[in-house]
C-alpha cells in the first residue's frame, strides 16, 4: 500500500524522503498529493468493518498510514485485511468497552485517532426509551470519550496527534425528521470536539470532526430497506432519502474518506476545533 513518490502540488518536484527546495519559501512548499501524505503515520480507528470507517482505513493506508483498523465485526475486519493485502492490522475492539479501549490503543499508540463509531436511532422525542437514549450517549458519545481519554496522554508524550470524531450534519448543522437521539449525541461530539481542541491547542493536538449528509453504507441501505417496508415500496424510500439531496444522489464512503486522510495529515496543521460539513450542498442553500 506504499506509495512510491512525493509530488509537491506547486511545482515539478517530486522525490522520496527528500525536502523540497522551496521548504524554506513558504509552507506551500511541504504539500504533497500522492502515495505518502502520512508516511509515518500510526492510525487507529474505529467501526472500520464497513462504511466510512473501512473507506478511511483503506485510504489512510494507501497513503502510508500504518492503520490499526477495528470493529466488533471481526468477519468483515478480515475481509479488510486481505483487500489491503494485509497491510492493515485488525483487531476486536468494542468502543463500549473501557478494557479493549484501552489495551488496543496501548498496543497501536496512535498519532491519529479516528472514532468512527456511532448508531442511527429512528424516532422523535416521544418514540425514544431511556435505554436507547442511553445507548446511543455510550456508543455515540461516550465511546470517544473513553478512546480519546486512552490516546491523549501518548500523543502528548509524543508531541502532537490529530483527533478525528464522527459527527453528522444532521444535529448541530440541520435537524432531520425522526431522529432525534441520533441528532442529539451528533451535536454533543461537536461540544466535546471543540473542548478538546482548545485545551490541548497549544500541545500539538488537534481535535476536528466531519459532519457528513447521508453516505451509501451498510447500516443506510438497512435503513433505506426499514422505511421501505413501511411504505410499501424499496424505490419510494429510496427516492425519499435521495430527493432531499440537492446533488440528487447521496455520497459515496470515499469522498468522505479523503476529508479524513486530509485532517489526519500535516496538509491540515492549521486546522484545529471546527466542524467539517460535506453534505453535497444539503445544508448549504
Ligand atoms: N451513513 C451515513 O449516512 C452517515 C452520515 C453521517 C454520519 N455517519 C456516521 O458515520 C459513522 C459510520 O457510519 P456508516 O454508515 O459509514 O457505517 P455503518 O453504520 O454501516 O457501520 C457501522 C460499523 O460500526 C460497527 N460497530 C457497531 N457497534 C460497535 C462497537 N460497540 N464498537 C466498535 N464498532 C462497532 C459495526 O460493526 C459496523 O461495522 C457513524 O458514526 C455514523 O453515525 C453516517
Amino acid at each position: 500500500m506504499k506509495g512510491p513518490v512525493w509530488l509537491c502540488v506547486g511545482c515539478d518536484f517530486s522525490g522520496y524522503g527528500q525536502t523540497h527546495p522551496a521548504a524554506f519559501l513558504s509552507g506551500w512548499g511541504k504539500i504533497y498529493v500522492t502515495g505518502q501524505r502520512l508516511a509515518d503515520k500510526r492510525v487507529l480507528v474505529t467501526a472500520a468493518a464497513q462504511g466510512i470507517g473501512r473507506a478511511s482505513a483503506l485510504a489512510m493506508a494507501r497513503e502510508g498510514a500504518t492503520v490499526f483498523a477495528t470493529d466488533v465485526n471481526t468477519d468483515l475486519l478480515e475481509t479488510l485485511k486481505n483487500e489491503s493485502d494485509g497491510a492493515i492490522e485488525i483487531a476486536k475492539l468494542d468502543v463500549r468497552d473501557d478494557a479493549s479501549v484501552k489495551s488496543h490503543v496501548e498496543r497501536a499508540r496512535p498519532d491519529v485517532l479516528f472514532n468512527c463509531a456511532g448508531f442511527v436511532h429512528h424516532g422523535t422525542i416521544l418514540d425514544a426509551t431511556d435505554d436507547e437514549i442511553d445507548f446511543a450517549m455510550d456508543l455515540n458519545l461516550r465511546s470517544m470519550v473513553r478512546t480519546i481519554r486512552a490516546a491523549l496522554p501518548g500523543m502528548l508524550v509524543r508531541g502532537g496527534g490529530s483527533i478525528i470524531n464522527m459527527s453528522s450534519a444532521v444535529g448541530s448543522v440541520i435537524g432531520a425528521p425522526n431522529r432525534f437521539v441520533y441528532g442529539t449525541t451528533k451535536a454533543a461530539v461537536v461540544g466535546l470536539t471543540k473542548s478538546v481542541a482548545v485545551d490541548y491547542v497549544t500541545q500539538g493536538i488537534r481535535c476536528n470532526c466531519i459532519c457528513p449528509g447521508t453516505v451509501e453504507s451498510p447500516s443506510w441501505h438497512d435503513r433505506v430497506k426499514a422505511l421501505g417496508e413501511k411504505l410499501g415500496s424499496y424505490d419510494e424510500a429510496l427516492q425519499q432519502f435521495v430527493s432531499r439531496q440537492p446533488m440528487g444522489r447521496v455520497a459515496a464512503p470515499e469522498e468522505i474518506a479523503a476529508l479524513v486522510v486530509y485532517l489526519a495529515s500535516d496538509e491540515s496543521a492549521f486546522t484545529t476545533g471546527h466542524t467539517h460539513i460535506i453534505d453535497g450542498g444539503w445544508s448549504g442553500q
